[in-house]
């Protein structure tokens, strides 16, 4: 069984596709943390009755901070953290403490379109103003720079036909509802191998 935290923002349709696409024998979702207090991802989150954390870097009521989820996690022994719309950035000795069990699913073929201020309808208004044919998601190891962990994995689509940021951001919203949760399984099968040079995932 594949133990998670996944950090979210906003919406929240990753950690649905997650929670409704992988087999509960394989995953448990122990815990959703976020930023943001009103977000459809924490309203998902609490119908779900999974427990819920809010984090700040900056002392807040109702808020904890990184060094307690540190804690935590290593006393629950989580496997994996996934970010799924999560708009903040980790500090580091959070990403220090986790190394290669930090991972992300970013909205564009890396490593165009990723770093800072690449989120959102950001990355699909500059695909659409470059033009590209073709875009995708790209799921990662999380570093100490934006977008910049090893590739895991990536999903393509042809974008040609979209005539706005909006549309291609649709698009694309769709195929990372498929790819993450394949990937998040591969986890649990324990079938995402990782050298020195290379990330495998077996089949
Ligand atoms: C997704 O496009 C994801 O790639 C990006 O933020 C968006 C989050 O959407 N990191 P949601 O909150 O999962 O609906």
């Amino acid at each position: 069984m594949l133990k998670i935290a996944v950090f979210v923002s906003g919406k929240g349709s990753n950690l649905k596709s997650v929670y409704n696409k992988v087999s509960k024998e394989k995953l448990n979702i122990c815990t959703v943390v976020s930023n943001k207090e009103d977000c459809s991802a924490l309203s998902f989150a609490s119908e779900k009755e999974i427990p819920i954390f809010l984090v700040s870097e900056k002392e807040k009521e109702g808020f904890v901070d990184y060094l307690f989820l540190i804690n935590e996690f290593q006393k629950f022994s989580i496997d994996l953290i996934l970010l799924a719309g999560f708009l903040k950035k980790i500090p580091d000795y959070f990403i220090e403490a986790f190394e290669n069990k930090i991972i992300n699913i970013h909205p564009a073929l890396l490593p165009k379109y990723g770093g800072k201020g690449m989120y959102g309808l950001n990355v699909h208004r500059a695909v659409f103003n470059a033009n590209e044919k073709i875009s995708g998601a790209t799921v990662h190891f999380v570093d100490k720079i934006y977008d910049n962990g090893k590739i895991i994995a990536q999903r393509k689509i042809d974008i040609s036909h979209a005539n706005s940021p909006e549309e291609i951001a649709e698009q694309v919203l769709n195929i990372e509802h498929e790819l993450l949760p394949y990937i998040i399984e591969k986890f649990a099968d324990m079938k995402i191998i990782i050298t020195d040079s290379k990330i495998k995932i077996l089949d």
